[in-house]
């Protein structure tokens, strides 16, 4: 072809594209259905070192030395040995016994480097704590040290340790650089040896224990609800080390640790030390939702361990508990909502109010199981839900539909939750971009009149399983449906959290962090938009009468705000070239344009700890009214948010 006819043909091309790609959206502002305050939230679960190594601040690994080699992430030198005789906490036993070589050269030591080097930042002081004694009723001498990862000493202390009876010892260190390479050292320096348990150490900087970055990091979300604490670390590997609240709570040095489940799923790497230390526990999560304003959202095991661990028909005994003795997690049920609610004078609501907070929490819901499939479920459900009921009947049930987003069991599921009336159903789907676009209508043929839908646990997975701006925008464009389906769906969580980008098994992830800092991925971003735009109820936008879910690779919604008196239209153009949308409002005439986003990319885009604001959302000009009508121009692969006012 030569270039004459190339340059004509290019020349008709163009002109049929703003063309083709003309669209009329009707939006009416006529409010229609509420939208649920719980409509978009977050999910929390101990994975990728999202809680010890994580979100709960504390540096020390292995603290309490309760791990099953009691020695594991410390480093020792001279005379170090571990002792259960007499211990300061009955649930975590294990102490470290430190005595001297009896020699001037030789040193007892011990060093902690925490999870993968402990995060030190300049001008910070972190709070040292450590149970002692001496054994023999006399005084021993420890040398406390924060050092940087090139050996210097950042700060000292020397600590007196007198007497038999165990004692808590503090004090204050302080870094004067920032390092990502810090330790601990704890050093004996007298002739008397000592016995030392829980040592701690947490930037002075923590909120109620847990790193502030990271908590900034949820409260800028805005959710509307809280699910915790998992996910599968709920069923546990076996129904022995499943999560049970009541071992996280009261005194953090007698909360006693568990493995973590996860602990299992690294294939390239090791990990010997990945448990739950429960300093981050059901307190302490009920804190936390209180504090960025979401529902608190607990799941419970069901007396069912993790089915995915459990699938060899010999283990079927031990995975699951008889349903004639369930009674001790019917218990834990109950107990939680009296923990959470109860008044100060219950057995639970006291410890609650013991702990700090004498006024209840006031929980709503309730999770029983995490990902469970078959007739074990509903079996054990049931008793549960009906002793629930029974005393608390405000409380609303959630139920699980397994861990496919279709298929027999999903169906089953479903239709074993219809049946027991549960309030909500967990839904979870992991899937690849083309799955979300083309399911943006998933909801919209969804039984009214059974359970609500809680999207417990979604995220969008593209081949590199990186969070890619391209997973970001087809959760938008699948979002757009839940905006428009909020009359059912009544909760939706991204999954999982957190990921420590130095001990991740587990990816996607919503937000990443290492022992300095965090970054908020694309998702974070499309999460938060949807977290502060749902509004009190939806709008319905139209084009020729029907919903945009696709049509011309545009997905669309609108919420109204009866607060803020705020109208916000969504849009999302997932093809790669612009899309011309004219927005003609109905059923009023003083729409007045306020603000505009717009979230544009390549696919393959990226945040990274290093390069935190690569690819964000944009303020642009808000469009300009012509009488009741306005036109956006979304270029293509682009998420755009239009806000006026009423
Ligand atoms: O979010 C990660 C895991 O995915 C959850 O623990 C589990 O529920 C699901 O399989």
């Amino acid at each position: 072809m030569n270039n004459k006819l190339l340059s004509l043909l290019w020349i008709i091309v163009s002109a049929a594209i703003p063309a083709m790609a003309q669209h009329v959206y009707t939006v009416d502002t006529r409010p229609g259905t509420a939208v649920q305050p719980t409509a978009y939230g977050i999910f929390f679960e101990d994975i990728n070192f999202g809680a010890d190594g994580g979100l709960y601040a504390e540096l020390v690994a292995n603290r309490s030395f309760e791990c099953p080699n009691a020695l594991s992430s410390w480093q020792t030198i001279g005379n170090v040995r571990i002792g259960t005789d007499r211990p300061a906490f009955s649930r975590n036993p294990h102490y470290a016994i430190l005595e001297s070589s009896g020699h001037a050269e030789r040193k007892t030591m011990i060093e902690n480097h925490g999870y993968f080097g402990m995060g030190l930042r300049k001008g910070m002081t972190y709070g040292l704590s450590l149970y002692g004694r001496v054994n023999d009723g006399g005084t021993s001498r420890l040398v406390v040290q924060l050092v940087g990862n090139n050996g210097k000493v950042q700060s000292h202390d020397t600590l007196t340790i007198d007497g038999t009876p165990w004692k808590c010892y503090k004090t204050s260190l302080r870094s004067e650089t920032n390092d990502a390479g810090g330790y601990l050292r704890i050093l004996l320096v007298s002739p008397d040896g000592c016995d030392i348990d829980h040592i701690s150490l947490m930037p002075d900087d923590n909120w109620n224990g847990l790193r502030s970055d990271l908590v900034a990091d949820l409260a800028d979300l805005h959710p509307g609800v809280f699910r915790f604490p998992g996910g599968c670390i709920v069923e546990g590997a076996d129904l022995a080390t499943r999560y049970q609240w009541k071992n996280t709570v009261g005194a953090v040095e007698d909360r006693p640790q568990n493995e973590n489940r996860w602990a299992y799923s690294y294939s390239n790497k090791y990990f010997p030390s990945y448990y739950q230390s429960y300093g981050l526990g059901f307190y302490e999560y009920f804190l936390l939702a209180e504090h960025i304003g979401a529902e608190p959202l607990p799941v419970l095991n069901c007396g069912m361990a993790c089915q995915y661990q459990n699938r060899n028909p010999k283990n079927v005994f031990d995975a699951n508990v008889p349903v004639e003795d369930l009674q001790p997690y019917i218990n834990d049920a109950l107990d939680l909502i009296e923990f959470a609610n109860g008044s100060v004078t219950s057995a639970w609501g006291r410890l609650r109010a013991e702990m700090g907070h004498p006024k209840p929490f006031n929980l709503k819901y309730i999770a029983i199981g995490n990902e469970q499939w078959g007739a074990l479920y509903p079996e054990r459900l049931e008793p549960i839900i009906k002793a629930v009921r029974k005393k608390y009947p405000d409380i609303k049930i959630i139920g699980s539909s397994g861990p496919s987003a279709d298929g027999s069991n999903f169906k089953y599921g479903w239709n074993e939750m219809r049946r027991l009336k549960a309030d909500l159903v967990d839904e979870h789907y992991y899937k690849d971009p083309n799955w979300f676009l083309n399911n943006a209508r998933r909801y919209d043929k969804y039984d009214r009149k059974g359970p609500k839908v809680f999207a417990g646990e979604y995220a969008c997975k593209v081949r590199s399983r990186r969070n890619t701006f391209e997973s970001a925008l087809a959760e938008a464009a699948f979002m757009t449906g839940l905006d428009r389906n909020s009359d059912i769906v009544h909760m939706a969580t991204y999954a999982p959290l957190f990921a420590n980008a130095n001990g991740y098994q587990w990816s996607p992830d919503l937000i990443w962090f290492d022992n300095m800092t965090s970054v908020r991925t694309p998702n974070w971003y499309v999460q938060q938009i949807f977290s502060t735009t749902h509004g009190t109820h939806k709008l319905t936008l139209t084009e020729d009468g029907h919903d945009i879910a696709g049509e011309d690779s545009l997905y669309a919604s609108a919420t109204w705000d009866k607060d803020t008196r705020q109208i916000v239209v969504k849009v999302v153009n997932a093809s790669l070239s612009p899309r011309t949308i004219t927005l003609r409002f109905k059923g009023s005439r003083s729409i007045k344009p306020k603000s505009a986003l717009a979230f544009h990319g390549n696919d393959n885009d990226e945040n990274s700890l290093r390069n935190k604001s690569n690819i964000v959302p944009k303020d642009i000009n808000a469009p300009t009214m012509d009488g009741n009508s306005t036109q956006v121009v979304l270029p293509g692969r682009t998420f755009g948010v239009y806000t006026f006012t009423k």
